[in-house]
């Protein structure tokens, strides 16, 4: 799909990979509705580039009221959105017995259900045009699911499972759906305890602008789906293979691991 003069919804824009895909796509000749909590950094995205390129919009997407917001400004928008990138997340480090009932819901509404909601109340809006592509931006952990990252891992398999269902559902249509898995990226999204796991287990890091780049690409080329980064690629495909082979290799760094995963 070929992206210029399209209007682009994009969620976690004032995250590390939200605000390098923004940058690409207003570089690619896009007008992007940038979503996201944090106004000052949605506003300072929206200065760096010609005006009424970026539209900020801060909405908590965990809450209906929030979901809303996006939708109501989806449905005013000429041209209206053909093009959603789903970039918002949370993280959660930690061994699953330490994190709250709160914490844990708090994850899966973001990561999980506002992608749900939003894509449902989306579709009569992406509808409307020849073609459109709704892009969730996944993890590694989606498909390999890592220890100290359980419920994390969980709401991206659930992710996953969504953009794979959809794109199976409209494949006679025009609609695409894309899961498309960063791997380990240097973002805030990390915390000094992932960064310092992500070292001693000697996993690379990627930069978000390198990142944007392959996210457009994928996007532009309609792949339903894609995993970034070598040894990943392979790993994850192993674990859908042979997943006791990814038990055995994980159990051996267990104890790392939770060095690492407790507070
Ligand atoms: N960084 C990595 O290592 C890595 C690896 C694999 C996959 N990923 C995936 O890549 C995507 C982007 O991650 P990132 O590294 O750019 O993370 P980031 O820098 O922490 O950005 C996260 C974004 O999500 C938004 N967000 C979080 N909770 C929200 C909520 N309730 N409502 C609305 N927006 C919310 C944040 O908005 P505010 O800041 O405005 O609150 C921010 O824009 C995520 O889907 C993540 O799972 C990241």
């Amino acid at each position: 799909m070929a992206l210029r003069d399209k209007t682009v919804l994009l969620t976690g824009a004032s995250g590390g990979i939200g605000s390098a895909l923004c940058d690409a796509l207003v570089a690619t000749g896009t007008r992007v509705i940038a979503v996201g909590r944090n106004e000052p950094a949605l506003a300072a995205l929206a200065q760096r580039h010609e005006a009424g390129r970026v539209t900020p919009l801060a909405a908590d997407l965990s809450s209906a009221e929030g979901r809303t917001r996006v939708i109501d400004l989806a449905r005013r928008l000429s041209p209206s959105p053909s093009v959603v990138i789903l970039a918002h997340a949370q993280s959660a480090f930690g061994l699953f017995e330490d994190q709250s009932p709160a914490r844990l819901e708090q994850l899966f509404d973001t990561n999980l259900v506002a992608p749900v909601l939003l894509i449902h109340d989306l579709l009569p809006i992406l509808k409307q045009h020849e073609r459109a592509t709704v892009a969730a931006i996944g993890s590694t952990f989606g498909s390999l699911a890592f220890p100290g990252f359980s419920a994390y891992s969980a709401s991206k398999f659930g992710l996953r499972g969504l953009m794979e269902g959809l794109s199976r559902e409209y494949a006679d249509t025009g609609l695409r759906f894309q899961y498309l898995a960063p791997r380990a990226t240097r973002t805030a999204f990390n915390s000094e305890a992932v960064n310092s796991l992500n070292r001693a287990m000697k996993v690379a890091q990627d930069e978000p602008a390198a990142v944007a780049a392959q996210l457009i690409s994928a996007i532009e080329q309609e792949r339903p789906r894609m995993q970034l980064g070598w040894p990943e690629k392979l790993f994850a495909r192993l674990n859908g293979a042979f997943p006791s082979l990814i038990d055995r290799n994980l159990k051996a760094q267990l104890s790392l691991i939770r060095r690492h995963a407790r507070p």
